[in-house]
C-alpha cells in the first residue's frame, strides 16, 4: 500500500485529490505539488532513525538553562570551502551545493572527501557508477582509506547505510536522483526532493553528521527542486563560472552559521580544482603599457581584500539613444554614477554609449568600486590612460562626493603588498596608517572634480 498524498497549490494553498494545471481558486498555472499526508506504515520511517542515534528530549527548556556549547566545527583542508562555510563544517548541518551541470560540483565534493584523510566519508552517488567515480578519484590523484562510495538512490537504504558506517561526513550526489519509498512520485519531482531532504535533515540533526547535498540548477533556474530546498537546509552554496573559463566561484546565498559575503575561488585543472588563495593576481591583467578606460579597484569580498580590474568604454552614440551596459555591476547604479557625472561635475555623457566590464566574471557589490569605475569612465571619455600602479577605493555619493568605505587599512595593505604606488581614498576615511606601510602613497580626495584634476591635470 502506498502513502496517502494530496495535491496542494503552492500559491494559495488550495487542495485537490489529483493534479490540476490551473488552480481554480487563485487562477495560477502549474502550482500544484503532491504532498505526503499520511505514511502507510507509520512506524517504519521513524524506526530507521531511532536505531542508534541518540534521541533528543521533546521537553521545553529555559534558555538560561541551556549549556553553552563551543561550536565544534570540523576543520577541513580546503581553505576556500572552509572560509565560505564560515570556518569549517558545523556538525549536523545540511548544506545544499548547487550549480549548473558540468560546473564541477562532483569534482569538488569528491576532492574534499579524498582530502580529509582523518575523516570517514560516505559519498552517495545516484548519478555515476563506482567505476566512474574511481576514474575521477584517480584523476584527482588523492587517496583516503576511509572514503566509502555507495551508489544508491533510496533514502531509506541511505539512512540505514549511514547508521551502519557512522561516517563523519555524508555527500549526496545529487538530491534530484533520490527517492523516498513513502511517495509515489518519481525522483526529481518537487515532492520527492522535499521529502528526501526532510528525511536527510532529520538524519543530520539526530546523528550530528554534516550532509552535503548536491543539486543541479539550470541557467534560467527553471528546475524547481533546489529552490524548494533553500528553506529547509542550513546553508546554500553556489558554484558558478563560465564553463569555457577555468575559474570557478563558490558563494553562499544563505548561511545559518556564518556570513554570506565570503567568496571562494578555484581553478579547474586537469587534476581537479586548485584553490586560488591569492585572487588579486588573476583578476588584474598583466600589462606593460597603460590603456585608457582601465582602472583597478581595491574591493573586499567578505573579509578578503581583492584588487579587481574594471574597464569602461565610452564612445559617441552611433544611433539616437545611447546604450548603457554593465557586466558584473548593477546597471541602475551605473546610470546613477553617470547622472552624477553629468549633473554635478558637468561631463557631457548623456549622448555617449557607456559599457562597463568587471574582470574575471565577478559580480561586485562592494560600493568601494564606484571610484574606480568613475575614473575608468572619465579615462575612456578623455582617452587618457591612468597609470596601472594606481588603485582606488571609494564610494561615490549623489552630490559627487567621495565617501569612506569599510576596512580601508586592509585595502591599503593589500594594494601595498601587490606593489601599487598610489591609492585614492576618501578624504573622510578615518584610519590609522599601518606602520609597515611605507611605499604606497595614500591620496585623499573629497570630490570627483578633485580626483579628475589630480589624474588628468
Ligand atoms: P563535474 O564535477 O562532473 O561537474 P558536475 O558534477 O557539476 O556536473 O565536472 C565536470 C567537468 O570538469 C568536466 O567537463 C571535466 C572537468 N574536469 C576537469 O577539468 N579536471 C578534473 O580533474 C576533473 C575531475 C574534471
Ligand atoms: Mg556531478
Amino acid at each position: 500500500m502506498k502513502a496517502k498524498t494530496i495535491f496542494f497549490c503552492q500559491h494559495c494553498g488550495a487542495q485537490s485529490p489529483k493534479w490540476i494545471g490551473k488552480c481554480p481558486s487563485c487562477n495560477e498555472w502549474n502550482t500544484y505539488v503532491e504532498e505526503l499526508v499520511q505514511k502507510n506504515e507509520p512506524g517504519m520511517a521513524q524506526a530507521l532513525f531511532q536505531t542508534s542515534f541518540n534521541k533528543k528530549s521533546s521537553e521545553a527548556v529555559l534558555i538560561h538553562e541551556i549549556g553553552e556549547q563551543s561550536e565544534n566545527r570540523v576543520i577541513i583542508q580546503d581553505k576556500e570551502l572552509s572560509r565560505v562555510l564560515g570556518g569549517g563544517i558545523v556538525p549536523g548541518s545540511m548544506v545544499l551545493f548547487g550549480g549548473e551541470p558540468g560546473i564541477g560540483k562532483s569534482t569538488l565534493m569528491l576532492q574534499v572527501a579524498l582530502q580529509e584523510k582523518n575523516l570517514k566519508v560516505l559519498y552517495i552517488s545516484g548519478e555515476e557508477s563506482e567505476q566512474q567515480i574511481k576514474m575521477r578519484a584517480t584523476r584527482i590523484g588523492l587517496q583516503n582509506k576511509q572514503c566509502y562510495i555507495y551508489t544508491e538512490t533510496s533514502t531509506h537504504s541511505i539512512i540505514a547505510k549511514a547508521d551502519q558506517i557512522k561516517p563523519d561526513i555524508i555527500v549526496v550526489d545529487s538530491i534530484q536522483t533520490l527517492y523516498s519509498p513513502v511517495l509515489e512520485s518519481s525522483a526529481g519531482s518537487v515532492s520527492q526532493i522535499r521529502q528526501c531532504s526532510a528525511e536527510l535533515m532529520k538524519l543530520a540533526k539526530e546523528s550530528a553528521v554534516p550532509i552535503f547535498l548536491i543539486g543541479h540548477i539550470t541557467k534560467d533556474g527553471s528546475l524547481a527542486g533546489p529552490k524548494v530546498l533553500e528553506h529547509i537546509v542550513d546553508t546554500v552554496l553556489q558554484f558558478e563560472g563560465e564553463r569555457n573559463h577555468v575559474y570557478r566561484l563558490l558563494r553562499t546565498t544563505k548561511n545559518r552559521f556564518g556570513s554570506t559575503n565570503e567568496l571562494g575561488i578555484y581553478e579547474m585543472q586537469g587534476n581537479g580544482l586548485r584553490e586560488v588563495n591569492n585572487p588579486s593576481e588573476i583578476l588584474i591583467t598583466a600589462r606593460e603599457d597603460n590603456v585608457s578606460g582601465v582602472t583597478i579597484a581595491a574591493t573586499l569580498e567578505g573579509l578578503r581584500p581583492m584588487l579587481i580590474e574594471t574597464q569602461a568604454l565610452v564612445s559617441t552614440a552611433a544611433y539616437g539613444t545611447p546604450q548603457r551596459s554593465a557586466t558584473g555591476y548593477d546597471l541602475r547604479r551605473l546610470n546613477m554614477l553617470l547622472a552624477v557625472l553629468e549633473k554635478r561635475c558637468g561631463f557631457r555623457l548623456g549622448i555617449k554609449d557607456v559599457f562597463l566590464n568587471i574582470a574575471g566574471g565577478l559580480k561586485v557589490e562592494d560600493p568601494a568600486i564606484d571610484l574606480a569605475l568613475v575614473c575608468a569612465i572619465l579615462s575612456s571619455n578623455e582617452d587618457i590612460a591612468i597609470d596601472h600602479k594606481i588603485c582606488f577605493a571609494g564610494e561615490v555619493g549623489l552630490s559627487g562626493e567621495i565617501r569612506p568605505v569599510t576596512r580601508i587599512e586592509q585595502r591599503i595593505a593589500e594594494a601595498e603588498r601587490l606593489g601599487f604606488e598610489q591609492i585614492y581614498i576618501s578624504k573622510f576615511s578615518k584610519f590609522k596608517a599601518p606602520s609597515d606601510i611605507s611605499k604606497i602613497e595614500i591620496i585623499q580626495v573629497s570630490k570627483i572634480q578633485d580626483t579628475f584634476s589630480l589624474l588628468f591635470g
